[in-house]
């Protein structure tokens, strides 16, 4: 099948399109200068930490660039985002000339903070690893829902806690979720995703996760969205599992970027600029999936080389 010359030329058809397609987003323009003062300001937070593995030449320009955007940009300011960029900006002129690192700690964070105090001297012995990879083993990917199901708003919302707190590229924090509960509109985005158009609907929500593609400006970027969404997908997978919930993961790979026609789009009230990378059908478990067999680390381990 693979030597099918047909095959072979739709599926480069599929790849050039699939570039294409996320080249016109990234480059759909609007100004994306939040991200660069992000990025700006991500990097001095690392040279704060690393001061001597950084060179004088780069360090100047980060720091230049930055505090140029960030007087270009005063009306931000009530943005949580400049009042960290301004904060690190501060943090950094204040140690020029000193050798000593900072530790993370040291480093400010972003608006309020994401754990309490008391946890986070605690955070190290919070879960224990021997919970957590139980969780990790009994997560299973669900396709059968309890019809009627419903999911709170509660639930919702530990859901997409656990996904904001995963990692991503340069800290973007892209992830935006739209969760749909209306049948008519369910029935119709299960449509699009080919691997759950069968039961997708029958979920209580159909989760669906997408970024601003102008945080993704430059071609080296155009895979990162999924890399990003799918870090934060995985938090929310164990979050679900832990919660009892029933979750299946439709993704929407790069060539069908454009996957949300126009008409669905806008009975979504989803603007132009996000791209969904991924559609998590959400809901009770109406019966547990049977085990899956698991490559076992020995297998795949390997310690200095490969083979
Ligand atoms: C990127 C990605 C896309 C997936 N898309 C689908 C899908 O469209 N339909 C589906 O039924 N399962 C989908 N899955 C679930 C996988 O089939 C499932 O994770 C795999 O079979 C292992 O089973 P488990 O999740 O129960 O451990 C997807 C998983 C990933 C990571």
């Amino acid at each position: 099948m693979a030597g099918n010359p047909f095959v072979r030329l739709s599926r480069i058809f599929c790849h050039v399109w699939g570039e294409y397609s996320l080249f016109r987003l990234a480059y759909r323009g609007g100004s994306s200068e939040d991200m660069i003062i992000r990025k700006r300001a991500h990097h001095l937070t690392k040279i704060l930490i690393h001061p001597d593995r950084y060179s004088q030449s780069l360090k100047q320009r980060l720091r230049g660039e930055l505090a140029d955007l960030l007087v270009a940009n005063q009306g931000w300011k009530q943005r949580s985002w400049f009042q960290w960029a301004e904060d690190i900006l501060t943090v950094y002129d204040g140690s020029t000339g000193q050798q000593g690192q900072h530790q993370e700690s040291e480093i400010p964070s972003i608006g309020r903070p994401t754990t309490d105090p008391e946890k986070a001297v605690r955070q190290h012995s919070l879960v224990d690893i021997e919970n957590l990879l139980e969780l990790m083993r009994q997560r299973r990917s669900s396709r059968n829902f309890e019809k009627g199901g419903i999911i709170s708003s509660q639930e919702l919302h530990a859901l997409v806690e656990a996904a904001l707190h995963a990692p991503s590229a340069c800290n973007r924090q892209p992830m935006y979720f739209l969760s749909v509960t209306d049948l008519a509109l369910k029935t119709r985005l299960a449509q699009t995703c080919p691997g759950g158009s069968e039961f997708f609907a029958d979920a209580a929500c159909l989760l669906l996760v997408l970024v601003d593609a102008s945080d993704y400006r430059y071609p080296e970027n155009r895979y990162q969205p999924w890399l990003d969404t799918a870090a934060a997908i995985q938090n929310l997978l164990l979050a679900a599992q832990s919660m009892r919930l029933a979750v299946c993961w439709g993704d929407y790979p790069p060539a069908h970027a454009k996957n949300l026609k126009k008409k669905l789009r806008q009975d979504l009230g989803i603007d132009d600029k996000y791209l969904a990378t991924a559609c998590l059908a959400i809901g009770r478990v109406a019966a547990k999936p049977g085990p899956v067999p698991r490559v076992m680390p020995a297998e795949r381990l390997f310690l200095n080389r490969m083979v």
